[in-house]
This record gives C-alpha cells, sequence and structure tokens, in this order.
C-alpha cells in the first residue's frame, strides 16, 4: 500500500529518517552501543586482523561508506568487494578474517554464494540484512537486521541508509571491544548518529521541491557526473547507480581527486556534475580540494549542482544550484548526502514518464547467478 503517496519510492524516501531511528533503536545503553546479537562475539572481534564486507548493488555502496568508519573506529583493514568477484578470485582468507555481507532481501544469489564460500574456507561472517529470517542471515553465524521496514521499490532507498546505520553501530561496537575507541568519543558518535533522523526530516522539508522541479528542468539531459571525496565518493556512485536504474541514462560517479586522471576530458560546456562537499569545518583538509575542483570544470562549462552544508558560502561564485544538507560530523554526511541523490533520481524518472518503482531489467532481489 503506497499510502496516498505516487510511487513506493516516493513513500520509502520519506522513511529514510524512520528507517535510520528504527535501525538504531534497542541498540544504545547510557549513551554506548550495545547490540545484543553480538553478544559473546568479543573475542572474535579482537581477534579479527581483516574485514571484507561482501554485497551488491547499492548495498555494496553502504559497505564502502561503512568501510571509512571501522577503519576509523575499530583500527581494523576493511575491504569491500562484490560478492561475484570475491567468489571466483580465491580470496586469501582464513579464521583471524571477519566475512560482513549487506543484502536488504538476504536473498542475493551472489552474496549468499559468496557467505557459504567464505564460510567454508574458515572465515566467521556476519550478515547485515532486512528481512527476518532471509537465506543469508540463516547462513551465517551473526546477524544485524536493519529495521527499514519492507522494502517494496526495486531501487533501494531507505534500505541503504538503514545498512549505513548498521554499519557505523558495529564499527562503534568493534571499535569498543577492540580498545581502540574511548567511551567519551563513541558516546559523541552515538549522539551525531541519534540526531540524523531529524536531520533527514529537515532536507525532505527543506530541498524535496527545489530538487524535484531541478529534475524537472533536466528531464532531456543525457548524462550527469557526479564526484565526491572520501566517504562522499561511495554516494557519488550511489547517486549515479540509481539514475542508470530509474532515468535510464548515462551517469558515473567518480572519486574527485582521480578528475584530472581521466574523467576531465568528459567535461564539456552544459555537462551536468553534482559535486558532493565535504564540510568545511569537519574537513578542513579536503573541503578547499572539492572546491578548486569545483572552480576547474566550472571553468571547463560544467553545470555545477553542489551538495553542500548549510551556510558554506565558498560554493556559492561557482555553483548553479547548491542542494543544502545540515551541519553533521565528516563521517556521517554520506546519511544526509545521499538524500537529495535519492529525491532527484526518482524525480527525473518522473519527468521522463517513466515507472520509478519497477525500472525495465532489473528485479528487487536477484535469485540466480
Ligand atoms: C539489485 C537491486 O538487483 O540487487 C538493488 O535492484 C540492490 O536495489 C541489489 O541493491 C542488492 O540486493 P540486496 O537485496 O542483496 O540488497
Amino acid at each position: 500500500d503506497k499510502g496516498g503517496w505516487s510511487s513506493f519510492m516516493a513513500k520509502e524516501i520519506s522513511e529514510e529518517p524512520e528507517a535510520v531511528a528504527n535501525t538504531i533503536r534497542g541498540r544504545v545503553k547510557d549513551g554506548q552501543v550495545v547490540i545484543p546479537e553480538l553478544d559473546g562475539l568479543d573475542e572474535l572481534f579482537s581477534g579479527i586482523t581483516r574485514v571484507i564486507i561482501i554485497a551488491c548493488g547499492t548495498a555494496a555502496y553502504a559497505g564502502q561508506v561503512g568501510k571509512y568508519a571501522i577503519e576509523q573506529w575499530a583500527r581494523v583493514p576493511v575491504d569491500v568487494e562484490l560478492a561475484h568477484e570475491f567468489r571466483y578470485r580465491d580470496p586469501v582468507i582464513g579464521d583471524d578474517t571477519l566475512i560482513v555481507s549487506i543484502s536488504q532481501s538476504g536473498e542475493t544469489m551472489d552474496t549468499l554464494m559468496a557467505v557459504k564460500y567464505a564460510r567454508e574456507r574458515g572465515a566467521k561472517t556476519l550478515s547485515i540484512c532486512n528481512t527476518q529470517g532471509a537465506t543469508i542471515p540463516r547462513e551465517s553465524d551473526a546477524i544485524v537486521y536493519t529495521h527499514a521496514g519492507p522494502e517494496v521499490a526495486v531501487a533501494s532507498t531507505k534500505a541503504f541508509v538503514a545498512q549505513i546505520t548498521a554499519l557505523y553501530l558495529l564499527g562503534l561496537h568493534v571499535g569498543r571491544v577492540r580498545g581502540s575507541l574511548g567511551a567519551t568519543e563513541a558516546a559523541q558518535h552515538v549522539l551525531e548518529l541519534e540526531s540524523i533522523p531529524d536531520k533527514i526530516r529537515q532536507i525532505l522539508e527543506d530541498e524535496q521541491g527545489h530538487i524535484e522541479q531541478l529534475a524537472h528542468w533536466m528531464a532531456d539531459t543525457r548524462s550527469v557526473l557526479f564526484l565526491g571525496r572520501h566517504v562522499g565518493y561511495p554516494i557519488a556512485m550511489e547517486g549515479a547507480l540509481k539514475l542508470k536504474e530509474l532515468a535510464y541514462i548515462h551517469a558515473e560517479g567518480f572519486a574527485a581527486g582521480e578528475l584530472k586522471h581521466g574523467p576531465i576530458a568528459l567535461i564539456e560546456p552544459g555537462q551536468p556534475v553534482f559535486v558532493i562537499v565535504p564540510s568545511p569545518r569537519g574537513s578542513a583538509v579536503l573541503h578547499p580540494k572539492v572546491v578548486s575542483t569545483i572552480e576547474e570544470i566550472r571553468a571547463r562549462g560544467a553545470r555545477v549542482i553542489a551538495i553542500a552544508e548549510a551556510g558554506d558560502a565558498a560554493v556559492l561564485p561557482y555553483a548553479d544550484e547548491v542542494l543544502r544538507i545540515p551541519l553533521a560530523g565528516p563521517l556521517f554526511e554520506p546519511l544526509l548526502a545521499v538524500v537529495p541523490l535519492h529525491i532527484y533520481a526518482m524525480g527525473l524518472s518522473t519527468a521522463k514518464g517513466l515507472d520509478v518503482d519497477q525500472p525495465r531489467n532489473l528485479a528487487k532481489s536477484v535469485t540466480v547467478e
């Protein structure tokens, strides 16, 4: 039931705040992360020497965001691998490897087979999943459910923010267990995470109309590029994936630092480029670098749409459009910056008269290889 919304996707984007809040609920006690499902696993978390996140599609981009946070907080190397690549290349894994699979449906065949493969080779497996009792969690040693609620639209939106939330809870927990993260710092991150639902609500209230209008104006666009750095990089790729899936146009996400190593050749007058701008306060080193990237592409005629923190005036001279997100700590910005991109992809698909919930050739859960 769409509950009065024009599509399931519109409804599910409106539920992104609850997806985050419900995934946190019951997992914070006295300001610290407590995940009852992970009781008894402290020894495992202390002993691992690496983490490999395995997923497909949007879930893999959530994993790439999670990598930054888990490495920072838990001081353990994290690799993110597409499930179908992992399985067929004789990866180096053993009982000191923790495999974290991410799947909304819990039924994606490639992810399931990769989990089984890793388990047979002695790795411990933890599943982040949105569907109670699905096959992947049943095949895993531990489960952390995301509580985004049922997701109907084929392209994943609210499950994505819930997956990042679950990865962050996991990173904070493992960081505390391993002793790499102090209680005070962990408590600050927990507070930050708990403030995210209201900040997403604010984006939906303040920017949704503006973004849908922008998408409408851009209905004839043939190609869109997305740039980001650090945690903004996987968000750039997620923005591009959504546009391919929903609006059937060419879209690519790049690491902004990679621009001069190739992609800048694509910039010609009128080329729309979304740029995810890190916070000037939180990312004092990266912010000016991204602003100068914007300057460079603008000088070559790009049409720049900046996603920037409220109050960041540095982008104003170079951006054609600015989509504002509330202030958040550097690692938490992806949970905000992705929201305008989800709205934009839905808006462009709608402006082109396409079916946002059931894009051509795609399935919600791919249970074949
Ligand atoms: C694709 C879906 O087929 O599978 C994507 O269209 C999704 O939205 C991907 O991200 C992975 O699915 P799941 O269920 O494993 O998260």
